[in-house]
């Protein structure tokens, strides 16, 4: 028979359409460890307020340590009657401490309070798994910074050379995407350390519970301010997701360098064996999947916040059905990210730069042109003309396809009046890169610079 938590004011059962539709415990059976532990400190809170003799608390202990182990060891288990991972759990403590004792439990709280703060203990759990996933992607970049240090590429803008950069400089880039990501993270865990348990249904318990002593049982900072916020609100779902998002997005950006790298024509990666894949017709091809499934994952979690936040959207105070929907976006969220991040993390700290390749495109394009205009500057002259002369520089290359170095001294003085022989110092990558040299500059001695704060900023982490 259908056992429900409501039984008195209803004839009979829900229909089966109705229990099939209202039915969570195949996606929040996660949060059984969790439930748990509110249930304990829950227990605790009651005996503390008098509802429940020492004899009826240990009872109750002893009955939620039995599930705890049945829990883990997976001979306790949902069943096709129970609704949700509360009503399952309710069962299994009647199960095992008797229908007196274990109907005591449910005094002073609802699901309401008691999910909004599950799901906080569990995102909470999952922010620290995530952020040491997103620190070995870091930790990776840095590995190949550290090995390439000095390597010259050309740096972009529009996907166009723009002007040289170190290869380090350009993957550290991506490192403080990532950490600013993790720091969102411990950000958002200040605002999530706050429980909900206390707040009953929607306004609060009669039972003079201490809510504190709950919160501080549980690991959370303080409890919530407002009952009616603390069961309705989602924002900490919907701040996670977005960070779970932005982390994807980031893997992403590096996820399509990486792409683009391993093409014949750019060939400024092979990427190893193990993080490669091979084609079931073409005999030649070596694939990057890993980093086209980052790329596609990203799509995948921006879903994920953009349905959840449309959950949210206009549902008015306090709890509503709904939002039992903000539980499988954040958890498709974590479960690929859990599976994203490893590969990418081997497949980052694994791919083999073909230095000489990359560095010997770093001066093509006329990415030196810059470097002309500021040489001027440097000799007084106003930054429009330099512009226009650098620009002149580099229109006579082109009609002559030479390089900006090839300019002879007669070229470069019909061109300006400016451009004396010693503008040539300036016409190399070492010379352009050195220049660079304030901080966050790509000056080979500000990477060796960036090098020492990324690595402690990771060590701090
Ligand atoms: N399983 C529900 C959820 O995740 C909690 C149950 C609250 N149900 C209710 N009828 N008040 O949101």
């Amino acid at each position: 028979a259908r056992v429900s938590l409501w039984g008195g004011r209803f004839a009979g059962g829900p229909a089966d359409a109705l229990a099939a539709l209202s039915k969570s415990t195949h996606f929040d059976w996660r949060l059984a460890p969790y439930d748990l532990a509110g249930s304990r400190a829950h227990a605790r809170v009651l005996h503390s307020a008098g509802l429940l003799d020492d004899a009826t608390l240990q009872a109750m202990l002893d009955g939620l340590e039995a599930l705890r182990a049945d829990v883990e060891s997976g001979q306790f288990v949902p069943e096709a009657s129970d609704e949700d991972v509360h009503t399952a759990l309710e069962r299994g403590l009647i199960e095992r401490a008797g229908a007196d004792i274990g109907g005591r439990l449910r005094a002073g709280r609802s699901r309401n309070d008691q999910v909004a703060t599950l799901f906080r203990m569990y995102l909470r759990d999952e922010a620290r798994t995530i952020s040491a996933l997103v620190l070995d992607v870091v930790d990776a970049l840095v590995a190949q910074a550290d090995r390439h240090l000095g390597v010259a590429m050309p740096g972009r803008t529009h996907l166009q050379h723009a002007q040289p950069v170190l290869l380090s400089h350009h993957l550290l880039a991506h490192a403080w995407a990532l950490l600013r990501d993790v720091d969102r993270f411990r950000d958002w865990d200040a605002r999530a350390a706050v429980s909900p348990y206390g707040s009953g249904a929607l306004a609060g318990s009669s039972l003079g519970l201490d809510p504190e002593a709950v919160a501080a049982d549980l690991g959370f900072s303080t409890s919530v301010e407002n009952s009616i916020d603390g069961t309705a609100s989602r924002d900490f779902a919907a701040e996670f997701a977005f960070v779970t998002a932005m982390v994807a997005v980031d893997i992403s950006r590096i996820a399509e360098e990486v792409v683009l790298w391993a093409t014949k024509e750019f060939s400024f990666v092979t990427l190893h064996d193990s993080y490669s894949t091979g084609s079931s017709i073409m005999p030649q091809k070596k694939n990057p999947d890993v980093a086209e499934l980052a790329r596609g994952k990203a799509g995948r979690l921006i879903g994920d916040l953009a349905g959840l936040l449309a959950t949210l959207k206009a549902l008015p105070l306090a709890y509503n059905r709904d939002l039992q929907e903000d539980k499988e976006p954040v958890f498709d969220a974590v479960d690929t990210l859990d599976v994203l991040l490893p590969a990418f993390a081997g497949m980052v700290d694994t791919m083999a730069f073909d230095e000489k390749r990359v560095e010997s495109l770093a001066p093509q394009g006329f990415s030196l042109a810059t470097d002309i205009a500021e040489w001027l500057v440097r000799q007084g002259v106003p930054f429009r003309i330099a512009h226009e002369v650098a620009g002149a520089c580099v229109r006579d290359c082109e009609a002559h396809g030479i390089e900006l170095w090839d300019l002879g001294d007669d070229d470069l003085l019909r061109i300006s009046e400016h451009l004396t022989p010693g503008v040539r110092e300036v016409l190399t990558v070492e010379g352009s890169l050195a220049s660079r040299n304030a901080k966050g500059g790509t000056a080979p001695a500000r990477v060796r610079d960036q090098l020492v704060s990324v690595k402690a900023v990771v060590g701090a982490r």
